[in-house]
């Protein structure tokens, strides 16, 4: 007889592939102790019945109510936690002003660790609120106050990856905010991974150390070429920001006479377990180079409206065959939802595909093989973030973690216009990425685990 941990009787929508949307119409998933859906089971298929009802009567059952629907928990491939303080604010300079002015102040308030503890403990809650159920994310050169927030990760049950930002060279980092040494920098790092590992193994859906140069010009070669071989040596993540602006993508051809991609590649920093935030001034080659290296874009649509000087044509870089999912950048993106940023990435592809601008001759119009719609977008939003991280998260389907979001079409003074049961499947996804709000988020599950609802 098969026991699961729980099983779920709905109706779900999840990416097969970069286009198409699986609709799971009224299906059973199977989630054993682990965590893992073992098994998902269409109606009419020959023990459909037998397990419902044997899992019934064993009280492990749930069937959703009418105009609830199932969607895979969102993966958040870029987040500054302590800038979680500062969301909404200050998005009027350019970066470099902005994070002299505001984000290094701001980040440097993190080595008191009761301030850190309040921030990150409402972060990762309004993360879990907003679906987002696992999260890659920098914190400070705190070495403790880092460790803190994979602490609140591992409590609150969201799995999250989590990085010591390095920021080592004296002579483009502020005294006040910057790592004392490089040797100092390394040693830190070590002692984060190793510490996010022991961690680990109490915290059933996962915390992992993420080896985390700030970007190319807060560091010193010797911190990257360290940085690069600690990931080697620890077999972690590796996360930066790649070619964001033009003055950061500037900044390294200078210094290096070649672009941020293969400048990180150069350090070691471009594995398959890496994600660069933003990559807006990536050309076919760095793009090749990606895809060589199984590196994935962190793509962060809200920020780069602000902070980069351009629109990345993300889908032209899928067709490469490069890994993309998508990031809030909190607080360069002042949202947390990745509902939002789903949108903002549709809407902005939009604009730079088909955008005209008056000034120049109307053949001179967009830039082709832009345009993501929003099932694209979805994908990036949950798959293609899984995908990015090599985790098996992302997807409702057998052998991925039961990491879900239960999504209430009829909540009271949230209700989506879905007016009767005959409306398409598809156009009710539609309406559910373009219109929900947290509101509608009624359940979160990491793991097989409950870690938020809305009553
Ligand atoms: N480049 C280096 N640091 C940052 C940061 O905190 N936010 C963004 N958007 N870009 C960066
Ligand atoms: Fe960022």
């Amino acid at each position: 007889m098969d026991k699961y941990a729980s099983v779920f009787q709905g109706t779900a929508f999840t990416s097969k592939s970069r286009r198409e949307i699986d609709i799971l119409r009224d299906h059973l998933f199977c989630v054993n102790d682990a965590g893992v859906i073992e098994r998902v089971i269409a109606p009419g298929a020959a023990d459909y019945e037998r397990i419902r009802a044997e899992q019934e009567a064993s009280g492990r059952f749930r069937r959703l109510a009418p105009g609830q629907y199932l969607l895979p928990g969102f993966v958040d491939l870029h987040v500054h936690a302590p800038q979680w303080a500062q969301s909404g604010t200050a998005l009027d300079i350019p970066l470099y002003d902005w994070l002299n002015t505001y984000t290094f102040p701001l980040e440097a308030r993190f080595a008191d660790l009761g301030f850190a503890r309040t921030v990150y403990e409402d972060l990762v809650s309004a993360l879990l609120a907003n679906g987002t159920t696992t999260a890659l994310y920098f914190a400070t050169i705190h070495k403790e106050s880092s460790l803190l927030l994979a602490e609140i990760c591992a409590a609150k049950g969201q799995r999250g990856l989590i990085g010591k930002v390095v920021m080592d060279d004296p002579e483009q980092n502020p005294d006040y905010y910057r790592d004392a040494d490089t040797k100092t920098a390394l040693e830190d790092t070590e002692a984060f991974i190793l510490a996010v590992k022991r961690l680990a193994e109490s915290a059933k859906q996962g915390v992992y150390p993420v080896v985390t140069p700030r970007f190319i010009p807060s560091c010193t070669d010797e911190a990257l070429k360290g940085l690069g071989e600690l990931a080697a040596k620890h077999d972690t993540h590796i996360q930066s920001h790649c070619s964001e602006s033009d003055w950061a993508h500037g900044y390294v051809k200078d210094r290096f006479g070649k672009h941020d991609a293969f400048a990180l590649h150069d350090f070691g920093l471009l594995t398959d377990k890496s994600v660069m935030a933003h990559c807006n001034f990536l050309d076919e080659d760095d793009a090749a180079l990606f895809a060589r290296t199984g590196t994935a874009i962190g793509h962060c649509p809200i920020s780069n409206a602000y902070f980069a000087n351009s629109v990345i044509p993300i889908a032209r870089w899928l067709d490469r065959g490069v890994e993309v999912g998508l990031g809030s950048d909190l607080s360069g993106g002042f949202s947390p939802s990745l509902f939002d940023n789903a949108r903002q990435a549709v809407m902005s592809s939009r604009m730079l595909e088909d955008g005209v601008n008056p000034a120049l001759p109307a053949s001179e119009r967009g830039v082709p093989e832009s345009r993501l719609t929003i099932d694209e977008a979805f994908y990036l939003a949950t798959a293609g973030g899984g995908e990015s991280l090599s985790l098996p998260v992302g997807r409702l389907a057998e052998g991925y973690a039961w990491d879900a979001q239960i999504v209430d079409v009829t909540v009271p003074g949230a209700k989506l216009p879905i007016f009767g049961e005959e409306e398409p499947l598809h156009d009710v996804f539609q309406k559910i990425l373009y219109l929900s709000r947290p509101e509608n988020i009624r359940e979160v599950w990491v793991q097989g685990e409950k870690v938020h609802s809305r009553s």
